[in-house]
Order: structure tokens, then sequence, then C-alpha cells
């Protein structure tokens, strides 16, 4: 069989696209209650292991906690693993069902701009992981900012108070 050539440019660029994060997750509809009930909770859940591993961090940027690197590299290990399922534990479209959430409809509405969010979220994870490998303790401040306005920046859009 022979391919034309757009057809093989076509397949790479799908290929590249299927595997880059910002197209892993779309959005799909809880098939019942059960499930958006299970859905919520590992939603849930994601967020209180990206607070268990923000929150030392929040510390040491405001001077509560002096700045311990081995942590700060952990946790912002952690923070960009967590930011990797992210998406796809966003996915699940809860609205049609009664379940106790914080979080707003428009995050399936506008997935594509949720996902964003992520990605600020990974590249400021990232970011820490830089300023701590670089060794530069004026950086870590700043860095740890950048991933606190990650936070903030979807909560304002996508979180109930
Ligand atoms: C891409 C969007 C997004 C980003 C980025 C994000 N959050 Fe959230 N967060 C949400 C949504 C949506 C909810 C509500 C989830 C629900 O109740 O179903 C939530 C809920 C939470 C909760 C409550 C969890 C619970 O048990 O109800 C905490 C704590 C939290 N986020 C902390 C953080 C911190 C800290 C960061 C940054 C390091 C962060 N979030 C980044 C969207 C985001």
């Amino acid at each position: 069989m022979i391919f034309s050539r757009k057809a093989i440019v076509a397949t790479m660029i799908s290929g590249a696209l299927a595997s880059s994060p910002l197209f892993a997750a779309e959005v799909v509809e809880a098939s019942s209650a059960k499930h958006a009930k299970a859905a919520t909770q590992y939603r849930q859940a994601i967020f209180q292991l990206v607070r268990s591993n923000m929150g030392p961090l929040g510390g040491m940027a405001k001077g509560a906690l002096p700045f311990d690197e081995s942590v700060m590299e952990t946790n912002a290990v952690r923070l960009e693993q967590l930011a990797e399922m992210m998406g796809d534990y966003l996915s699940v479209d809860t609205r049609k069902f009664d379940v106790e959430t914080g979080a707003k409809d428009e995050i399936w509405i506008n997935f594509s701009d949720v996902e964003k969010k992520v990605m600020a979220l990974k590249t400021a994870a990232q970011g820490l992981q830089a300023a701590v490998a670089s060794g530069d303790e004026s950086a870590y401040r700043g860095a740890i900012g950048k991933i606190g306005a990650s936070c903030k920046s979807c909560h304002d859009d996508y979180k109930k108070d």
C-alpha cells in the first residue's frame, strides 16, 4: 500500500498531539450516580494531595518555615506529577448528578482552558525544581509564588468559594 506524503504527515501530527499532555484528556460524562460520586471523590483526593505538598512550600515562602531544598525538590516533583494526572481526574463531567462538589460547571464547558491552567501549575512546579537546582535562594520565594498563583488562577474561574 502506498501512503501519500500528506497522509503520513497528518498521521505524524495527530500522533504528536495525542502524546502531548495538553490533549491527553477529553471530557467524558459520568455514566451513573455512582460513577459521578466516585469521580468527585477522586477529584477532591487529588487536590488534597496537592494541598499536602503545597502546604510546606507556602510556609517557606511566608517565612514561617526555613527553606528546605530537599522538601522543595520533592514536593515540586510531586506537584508536577499531580498536575500530570489532574486533567484526567477533572475530565469526568459530573454536572448531571447531585454530587457535593466545589467544581463549577464551567470546567466542562471550557475544558481546554482548564487544561491550560493545569499546564501553568506544571510549569510552575518545574520552575521551582529549576530554582532549587540553581541553588539561588533569592529565587525560591518567587518560584513558590508562581505555583500559588496557578492554584488561584484556576480556583478563581472554576472552583466555588
Ligand atoms: C486546573 C484547575 C485547578 C488548579 C490548577 C488547582 N485547583 Fe484546587 N481545585 C480545583 C477544583 C475544580 C476544585 C473543586 C473540586 C471538587 O470539589 O470537586 C479544587 C479543590 C481544591 C481543594 C479542596 C479539595 C477537597 O477536598 O474538596 C484544595 C485544598 C485545593 N483545590 C488546593 C489547590 C492547590 C493548593 C493548588 C495549587 C498548588 C490547586 N488547588 C490548584 C481546581 C484547581
